[in-house]
């Protein structure tokens, strides 16, 4: 089923690569949520791969939304995880394919046609780049840490506007990004080009592969109290471990911290 994901989710970060810079469609889910045409090309091509291949599995996408079926297996997918990104033509984007198996993710797989780099995770197996085993950073200082995030779709209308812990960790941290496509964030984590991540608000289709390969890759992944993670909880910090409590103090400072 590795392999399976793998060959997938090559086939549509080929699509994304092929239609990049090509004219698109862009709706909106939101006042500044879109989805494109390419969004939709995409999952279509995974369902219809899945449905041949495993065709009694259910099928979570970002999307379509859910397909159930009485299995014990979920497929959970982003088919273009970094779509603002994508409609910009800003080449930071990704295909985000996880396999859940009786509520635990398995496998993990996401791909960035632009590097064409593909991470994959196994439970219990270690996680990959390209097929080379990857290991979060050693960075112990979040004082010398670059960490990454992003901001919720609803930050013009909702009191949880992640700026509060943007502005403490930038005071905190060495360097912040936000790159727009979290599954890739958690794939940097994962090998080390970051050292933590956190974020509000995310999807399961968002989290389910990335979180996985950074598991396996030594990281630690919780939600901002230090308590578990769940793919289908809002929250999430993920690290090398090392910065992780650190992590966890500034995320519970007040404004000015
Ligand atoms: C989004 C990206 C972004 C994150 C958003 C996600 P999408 O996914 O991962 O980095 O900040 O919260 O929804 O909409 O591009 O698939
Ligand atoms: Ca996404
Ligand atoms: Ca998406």
């Amino acid at each position: 089923m590795l392999n399976f994901a793998i060959r997938v989710a090559r086939d549509a970060g080929a699509l994304l690569r092929d239609r990049l810079g090509t004219r698109i469609d862009i709706g909106h889910k939101g006042s500044i949520n879109l989805v494109t045409d390419v969004d939709l090309a995409s999952e279509k091509l995974i369902r219809e791969a899945i449905s041949t291949y495993y065709p009694r599995h259910e099928i979570l996408a970002e999307e379509g939304g859910l397909t159930e079926s009485a299995s014990e297996y979920r497929w959970i997918v982003d088919p273009l995880d970094g779509t603002t990104n994508y409609a910009h033509g800003y080449p930071v984007f990704c295909v985000s394919i996880g396999l859940e198996h009786k509520g635990e993710i398995i496998i993990g797989v996401v791909y960035d046609p632009m590097r064409d780099e593909m991470f994959t995770a196994e439970r219990g197996a270690g996680a990959a780049l390209n097929n080379r085993p990857v290991r979060v950073s050693k960075t112990e200082d979040l004082m010398q840490s670059i960490l990454s995030t992003g901001f919720p779709y609803d930050i013009k209308t909702s009191t949880l506007t992640n700026l509060n812990h943007w502005a403490n960790f930038a005071m905190n941290a060495q360097a912040l990004r936000r790159d727009g496509a979290a599954a890739l964030d958690l794939c940097y984590v994962a090998c080390g080009r970051f050292d933590g991540f956190w974020e509000l608000n995310l999807s399961p289709w968002d989290t389910a592969a990335g979180a996985l390969i950074v598991a396996e890759a030594g990281g630690r992944i919780t939600d901002f109290a230090g308590g578990p993670f769940s793919n289908y909880k809002p929250e999430i910090v993920a690290s090398n471990g090392l910065i992780h409590e650190r992590m966890i103090e500034v995320l519970t400072m007040g404004a000015g911290g």
